[in-house]
Parts: C-alpha cells; structure tokens; sequence
C-alpha cells in the first residue's frame, strides 16, 4: 500500500468507526489488521462503550474490554476468567477445517484436556498452571539471560555484517527472523543449522491459507505432525540425559512436568516456538517502522545510545505484539459497568489499554524518554503475565546497540506488509535500505 492509498483508508476507517452501530462495531476484523485501519474504532470504544458486546461475528459472540483498568481486572482475576477455553480469538472455520484434518484432536477434546488441567501451562487455570510454568521459567530468568547474552550479541553482530549496504532487502526475514530463531534455538538447544524450522513452524501454527508459508490446511497439518516428531525425538534423548538448563530438559526432569502427556508436552512447545518468535520478531521490525514514522526520536537515540532500554519498552507499548488475549467468564461478574454473564468469551485489547489517554500521557505519541516505559500492557498482568518478557527485552536491546554501533540509519522503504491477524500484530515484510556503515 503507498501513503497516499493509506491516507485515504485511514479517514475512510474513521468515518466508518463512528458510523457503525457499536454491536456491529466487531474489533477484531481482521482486515482492519492488515492494513492498519483499527485505531479509530479502539478510539470510540474507549470513548463511548469500554466494555462492548459483539452479539455476530465471524468469531461468535464476544465482549471486548478497551480501558487499561477493566484490562487490569480482567487479567488479574483468574477466578472469574478461566484461560482454559481459548486464549485468542480463533476463527470456528479454522477449528473445524483442522478438525477434519487432523482426527483425534478436536477441540471438544483439548479442551476437556485443559479443564483436567492438561495442555499447554498458556491455556490453564490454577493450580495446574503455576507449577507447569514453573519447570521452565529458570530458563527465561535474569540468571540464565545474563549467560546467554554474549553469545546473543555475537550473533547478533554476525547477521547486522552480512547486510548488505545500498541495496533494498526485507528486514524481517534477514534480521528479526533470523535473531529470534537463534536465540530461540539457544533456548530449546535445538539443533544450530536447523532454527528456520522453528520460524517455519511458528508461521504456520499461526497463519490462515493464503497468508504467510501456509498454502492449504493440508500443509499447515503435516507441518504441524513435522514439528510434533522432531521434538518428540529431542524430548527422548533429553530425558535420559543429564539435565541441561534448556527448555526441553527443564520440561523433561521437572517432577511437575516429566509425567505430561504427548499432547501436553507438544502444546508447551508450541506455545514456546509462538511466545519466543512472533512477538519479539515483530517489534525488533516495530522498533525500525516507528523510528522512521518519527525522525525526532530516532535523532534522539542516535545521539544518546543509552536512551535504547527506553526505546525498547516504548516500542513494546506502541507495537503491542499480541493485540489481544481471551478468557471466558466462569460466574456473572461486573466489569466497567456492565455484566458478563457465565460463559461468556471476554477479549482483553491490550492494544487499546496501551492507548488509554487516563492512563498514560499522549499515548498515541512515540517517545523513547517517557519517565515509565515499562508502564505498558504488552505483557499482560496476573499469574499467566508472559514469562519470557526478559528474553524479549534482552533481545532488542543487544541488537539495538549493535546496530547504533555499525549504521547511523535503517531507511524503510514504503509500507510494510502487515500480517493477517487480530491476535499477532505485525509484519509479513518490510523492505528497507541500509545507506551506509558508520
Ligand atoms: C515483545 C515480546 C513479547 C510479548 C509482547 C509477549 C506477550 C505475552 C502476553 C500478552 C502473554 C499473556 C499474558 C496474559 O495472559 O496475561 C504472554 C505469555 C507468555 N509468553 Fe510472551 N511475549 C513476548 C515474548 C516472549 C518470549 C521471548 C517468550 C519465550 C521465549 C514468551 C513466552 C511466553 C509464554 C510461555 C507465555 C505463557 C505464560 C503463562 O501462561 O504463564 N514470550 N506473552
């Protein structure tokens, strides 16, 4: 899309956003997504209905929660929410379509799992949940970071020196991608030469036919079984091996965890390849996007290298990489006003939350010197408040100052492609040009 196109659909979006019935308003249109036209709709929700009911959709019926506080209450309550019926909007056409596919795993049945308290830690309630992430949250811990870390920056150094210099190339595929496969390789000991599979495997756990690698919901399912049978092989060997700090090991020795089933263990490892590749890739690619959108900033963090933990967070806030999260209601009880009703399915819009104008000063402003960066929602709150923020945040800072170091500027080129999700809230493709080295 050029600037002129998207000029145009952003004032369309706005008129349709304050036209629109607010039951018929539906946050989560996809579409809306990909080609960046959402905010004007979070902005009347937040203004007019914070807590608004959805009664059609293409995902059934839903409420969504837009204010940072409601949010808060949200999260904070897993009593009232239980995790265990989904935790992102999935479309019923993708659940039925994998159905068929893959036999022996409906989502009747993964449900019924995760009631039992069986399934990836993501998608349970206590007290099943908290030992389950437990077993690996030594991995992603401060300790474990800090040896990581060097062998991170030396990596990261190695990709920013093989780009090349005047000519066009995606940054997504050569440098996000490529940092969170290594490092997440690092955190599986996954084998070296082979991390583009776990890339391969996150886009096509997430993506829809016609988007991202997956063509049809036949190659999305045997790249699933693929997936299923290599780490079936490595939970094997790590079993009977002396325990590591890896995350298959802690998984494979952990009294909570090494009775898990197979379904169990692969839904930890799916939700492990998804948590540690999507959201830190698409706002490593966030983090040059914004700083293009706003040249001020980007002047401000190349004259004062040490403003690049602050960049880091605002970019977390600003990017908000998983849009949303979900929970059902397991009683009526009162958000904002209104009543959720037992059984009803409940969206809490991080995104939106990181945008309440009560909350955070100017919101919609990019500011790498904001006094509390790390006040943001990006990471949710509660007892399933995302465990790898750590790794995350170590990430985009190495490969920040090893960028600093080497090129005064990363130039976007046009608009990135963006993806074709309400959950995962970035980038297919971004194509840029690197002018020259320091
Ligand atoms: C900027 C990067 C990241 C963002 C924005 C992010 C965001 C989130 C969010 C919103 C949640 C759910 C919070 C809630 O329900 O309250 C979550 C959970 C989780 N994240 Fe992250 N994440 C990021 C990076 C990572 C990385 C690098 C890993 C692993 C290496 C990871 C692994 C997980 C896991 C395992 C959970 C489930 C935690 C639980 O249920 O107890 N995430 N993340």
């Amino acid at each position: 899309m050029n600037i002129a196109v998207k000029v145009d659909a952003a004032e369309a979006a706005k008129a349709d956003a304050h036209a629109l019935p607010l039951d018929k308003i539906n946050p989560a249109k996809v579409e809306r997504f990909q080609d960046d036209t959402l905010w004007p709709y979070f902005e009347r929700l937040r203004a007019e209905d914070p807590v608004n009911f959805t009664p059609e959709s293409e995902f059934g019926p839903y409420w969504s929660i837009t204010k940072w506080e409601d949010i808060m209450a949200v999260d904070t309550d897993h009593e009232a929410f239980t995790s265990t019926e989904g935790i992102g909007l999935g479309t019923l056409a993708q659940q039925a379509e994998m159905e068929k596919i893959m036999p022996g795993r409906s989502r009747e049945m993964q449900l019924e799992a995760a009631r039992r308290g069986e399934g990836s830690f993501i998608g349970l309630d206590e007290p099943h949940h908290g030992p389950k992430r437990k077993a690996v949250s030594p991995t992603l811990a401060p300790a474990n970071i800090a040896n990581m870390s060097p062998m991170v920056r030396e990596r990261a150094g190695e990709i920013l020196d093989s780009l090349p210099i005047g000519v066009e190339f995606d940054w997504v595929d050569k440098v996000s991608m490529e940092l969170t496969a290594m490092t997440l390789a690092t955190l599986f000991d996954f084998p070296f030469e082979e991390r583009r599979r776990l890339t391969r495997w996150s886009d096509m756990f997430m993506n829809l036919p016609g988007h991202g690698p997956v063509e049809s919901w036949e190659q999305k399912a045997a790249a699933i079984f693929e997936c299923r049978a290599v780490f079936q092989d490595l939970w094997n060997r790590r079993v009977d091996a002396e325990p590591g700090i890896d995350l298959i090991s802690m998984l494979a020795h952990n009294p909570a965890t090494r009775g898990m089933s197979v379904d169990e263990y692969q839904g930890n490892v799916a939700v492990l390849i998804i948590g540690g590749n999507d959201t830190t890739r698409n706002t490593i690619s966030g983090s040059v996007y914004w700083l293009n959108k706003n040249p001020d900033q980007y002047d401000k963090l190349r004259a004062d290298p040490d403003l690049v933990v602050n960049m880091v967070s605002e970019t977390i806030r600003y990017q908000t990489p998983l849009a949303h999260m979900s929970r059902v209601a397991t009683r009526d009880v009162e958000i904002g006003g209104k009543t959720i009703k037992k059984g009803d399915r409940v969206v809490m819009w991080y995104i939106s939350g990181n945008r309440d104008e009560s909350v955070i000063a100017d919101p919609n402003l990019y500011d790498i010197t904001r006094e509390r960066p790390r006040h943001h929602m990006s990471f949710g709150f509660g007892v399933h408040r995302c465990v790898g923020n750590r790794v995350a945040e170590m990430q985009l800072t190495i490969i920040w100052e090893e960028i600093l170091k080497r090129f005064p500027m990363i130039k976007v080129i046009g608009e990135p492609v963006r993806s074709y999700s309400s959950f995962i809230h970035g980038y297919e493709s971004m194509r840029v040009v690197i002018p020259a080295r320091a």
